[in-house]
């Protein structure tokens, strides 16, 4: 018996020098505005995740004389930093009550995310907050959750933020977390004058406007930097470098959109028929199909959808002739 298969794959998977289709355009816009027209263009703001994407966006920008443009050789990619995106230690574990995770107590000017390195939570001996970078060696201050109560425990050791909540985790409950003026003053009064410790308040860093976790970057190399402060958003150069910088979102820029590429593939089926099984019933197709889509995915991490192509008769399977009988 013979079918036809549909296998319909996200890039990645299939090698390919490209996994996005990307396109430049030159109005002007602010970081925002640019996501919102790419959008509405059924694609979003660029995702560049290999260095093949951004030799082909280089390619394009000689292309389209990009670097004789007025837009001073700079276009935004869907690289922006999640500030916003403060959250506990504990937000996860069922811990609060509705709105309890909410309270922020930062001293004035913070968070600054200074030089663009700041994603994880202190508090000063005033029983202020501020944002530091996760790697400082600093000493914790943990939770230890007892049914509804919870006390503060000072550690007399300096670690990494990440350190500091497995440490926390492993030894009482999780890294403090500070619901109210209350326990923020319990806090305060285990932090010695002029130091600072952790919390567990910590945020995201850079993120891709549509979604993908894609870990490539081609900063320039002083950047990310913060410079200006409430540098957010990101412009690819087309100097002779190519590389990357923070910016301000609010300023007009041209931008590129880009597009996930969706390989398809028909492939011939082979069966070999043993029993009476009637490899057309809607029930056999739609296990053979999950029973392939398993196989495919060992050692592909993609989305990958599988069909199976009805020919003219309305039939999937067909009989082949006798004389040539293969297994698959
Ligand atoms: C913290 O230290 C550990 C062990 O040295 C290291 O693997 C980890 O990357 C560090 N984390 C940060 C945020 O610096
Ligand atoms: C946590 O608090 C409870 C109640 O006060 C106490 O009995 C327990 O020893 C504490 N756990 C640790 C690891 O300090
Ligand atoms: C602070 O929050 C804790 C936990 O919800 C609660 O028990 C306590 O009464 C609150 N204190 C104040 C002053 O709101
Ligand atoms: C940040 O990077 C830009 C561009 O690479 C550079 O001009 C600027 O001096 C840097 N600022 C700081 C504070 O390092």
């Amino acid at each position: 018996m013979e079918a036809l298969l549909f296998i319909t794959a996200a890039a990645g998977v299939v090698s390919s020098p490209s996994s996005h289709e990307y396109r430049f355009v030159y109005e002007p816009m602010t970081w925002a505005d640019a996501q919102s027209y790419c959008r509405r263009m059924n694609s979003d703001l660029a995702t560049i995740a290999t260095m093949e994407d951004m030799k082909t966006l280089n390619k394009m920008a000689v292309m389209n004389n990009m670097v004789y443009t007025s837009y001073s050789y700079r276009a935004w990619i869907g690289l922006y930093d999640d500030v916003d995106s403060w959250r506990w230690s504990l937000s996860d574990s069922g811990f609060y009550r509705t709105g309890e995770d909410s309270f922020r107590k930062w001293q004035s000017g913070e968070p600054n995310n200074w030089m663009s390195t700041e994603r994880c939570g202190m508090m000063t001996g005033e029983g202020l907050w501020q944002d530091g970078p996760c790697s400082s060696a600093r000493r914790p201050v943990c939770a230890n959750i007892t049914g509804p109560g919870v006390s503060f425990v000072l550690v007399q050791s300096g670690m990494n933020w990440t350190e500091a909540q497995s440490f926390c985790r492993k030894q009482y409950s999780d890294l403090a977390s500070i619901r109210n003026e209350s326990e923020n003053q319990q806090v305060q009064q285990l932090v010695p004058a002029g130091t600072k410790v952790w919390t567990g308040l910590y945020r995201d860093g850079w993120k891709w406007s549509a979604g993908s976790r894609s870990s490539f970057s081609y900063w320039k190399s002083t950047e990310p930097n913060n410079s200006n402060g409430n540098e957010k958003c990101v412009l690819a150069t087309f100097d002779a470098l190519g590389k990357w910088e923070d910016w301000r979102c609010d300023v007009e820029k041209a931008f590129i959109c880009s597009s996930t590429v969706v390989f398809q593939k028909v492939v011939s089926v082979k069966l070999e028929k043993t029993s009476g099984l009637d490899l057309n019933s809607a029930a056999v197709m739609e296990e053979l199909l999950s029973q392939l889509l398993l196989k495919l995915k060992q050692g592909l991490h993609a989305d990958v959808e599988l069909s199976w192509r009805k020919q003219s008769d309305g039939n999937v399977f067909h009989k082949l002739k006798e004389k040539n009988p293969t297994s698959v």
